[in-house]
């Protein structure tokens, strides 16, 4: 199993391009099932979960070229032969489910294994699947799968009991070919979703509302081949800029645009330090120690939960206390014991940890739980003093491409290890 091994602590110093974004990848590459004609996606991120992804398409039948080491991914689902995703596939990645909408919607039926809880929760699909009832399709669980089933998609006005980004994007997808109209009230309002849209969109599907929290999609009898380019990763971009934060340095951030990033990216500016907007990207500056951030995790435009361990690491060498309340999942403080391993002074109480800065952190082995985990778990272990081991590391090569080397060109001394 492979390792990082890290020797801190160094300044950052140096420029990097953000890839693409995983979350927005991840469904605009099942909804290439909506569409008998070729589709070509790029700026595609060279991730595990992507190469998942595709293995998943292909196994329904999808034709894919991925050129993924260019960024480049090109489709054709005129010749889908299954309506299955087997657990196998789905149990190493629960967007496995994203193909749930677009197969009911194209195919009329479509069996997707459950997909299991995971470090961070239950994660439950029951809003996926209640949408799609009301929707017309008939929903079945048999063997730990999921079976849908419907001749024809109508359009509902579907109120989600809570926000899912997931879930939103599965109604979305199955409403473009439905008939008649659908709302989606109480809808997520993430960046990915605008971009999934943005895709559909130009696809010929009749969406509008996206990124709002009500989403209105009329349906029509099919959609077109595109060529569309994924938009820029907020979480990586901010994972790098918790980085510099915690390390100290000066970095470049390009091919990012900080007006997608929410009340994150203004949380992130509390911790102290220089942001300066450039053309098409961002230079930050920490020249001394962060301020301590408290925050709660909200969906988007809130602070990202997918962003609450790697802030958390910056706390840990802040010079003051924070309050960190985890509002999304029920158990994402997986990495609170293993960044105590390095020192870091947290308390937990249910979903709310404080955490007291220390002045310095010391390395030691440490094991990921997680892939935002694991980013939290590489700060930390940037900034300790000493030789850090973290295992488990395959969690994160599920969502950063090639984060040793990023960070190696910044002057991290990291290196990957068997
Ligand atoms: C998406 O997961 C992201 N994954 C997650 O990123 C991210 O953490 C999450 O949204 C929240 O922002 C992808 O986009 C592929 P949710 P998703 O449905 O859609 C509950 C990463 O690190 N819920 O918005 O699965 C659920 O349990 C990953 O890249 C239900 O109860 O998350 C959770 O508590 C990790 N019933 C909350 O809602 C449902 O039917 C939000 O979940 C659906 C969700």
């Amino acid at each position: 199993m492979e390792k990082f091994k890290i020797v801190g602590p160094n300044k950052l110093h140096g420029e990097i391009k953000i890839e693409g974004a995983k979350n927005a990848a991840l469904p605009i590459l099942c909804a290439s099932l909506l569409s008998s004609e070729d589709i070509r996606i790029t700026n595609v991120p060279n991730l595990r979960d992507i190469r998942t992804m595709c293995s998943l398409l292909k196994k329904i039948g999808v034709e894919i070229g991925d050129d993924l080491k260019n960024g480049i991914c090109e489709l054709n689902s005129s010749k889908v032969s299954s309506i299955e995703a087997p657990y196998e596939l789905v149990k190493t990645m629960r967007a496995s489910i994203l193909v749930l909408g677009p197969l009911l919607s194209r195919y009329g039926e479509a069996k997707v294994s459950l997909p299991g809880g995971c470090a961070i929760g239950q994660r439950p699909v029951d809003q996926h699947l209640k949408a799609l009832e009301q929707m017309g399709a008939e929903v079945s669980l048999v063997d730990g799968y999921i079976h849908a089933k419907a001749k024809k998609l109508f359009g509902k006005r579907i109120v989600n009991d809570l926000v899912t980004v997931t879930g939103t994007e599965n109604i979305m997808m199955a409403a473009t070919l439905a008939e008649g109209t659908t709302i989606i009230e109480n809808a997520a309002r993430e960046p990915e979703i605008v971009d999934l849209a943005v895709f559909l969109r130009s696809m010929g599907a009749k969406i509008t509302g996206d990124g709002t929290d009500t989403i209105k999609i009329n349906g029509v009898e099919n959609l077109k081949g595109v060529t569309h380019e994924i938009i820029f990763d907020r979480i990586e971009a901010a994972t790098f800029m918790c980085a510099v934060a915690a390390c100290g340095g000066e970095i470049i951030l390009n091919k990012i645009d900080i007006n997608l990033m929410g009340k994150t990216y203004d949380k992130l500016l509390e911790c102290g330090g220089s942001f300066s907007k450039l053309k098409n990207g961002i230079l930050i500056k920490f020249d001394k120690k962060p301020n301590p951030v408290s925050f709660d995790t909200q969906p988007f435009p809130g602070f990202a939960t997918d962003m609450q361990a790697q802030l958390m690491a910056v706390n840990c060498v802040a010079d003051g206390v924070s309050v960190v309340k985890e509002k999304i999942f029920e158990n994402r403080f997986m990495h609170v014991q293993e960044m105590r391993r390095l020192g870091a002074k947290i308390e937990v109480n249910g979903n709310t940890a404080v955490i007291t800065g220390r002045s310095k952190l010391n390395g030691a082995k440490v094991m990921a739980t997680d892939l935002r985990a694991s980013a939290g778990l590489v700060i930390t272990s940037l900034v300790a003093e000493g030789e850090s081991i973290i295992d488990r590391i395959y969690h994160l090569d599920r969502g950063y491409a090639e984060m040793d080397s990023k960070l190696t060109l910044l002057g991290a001394n990291v290196l990957r290890i068997q």
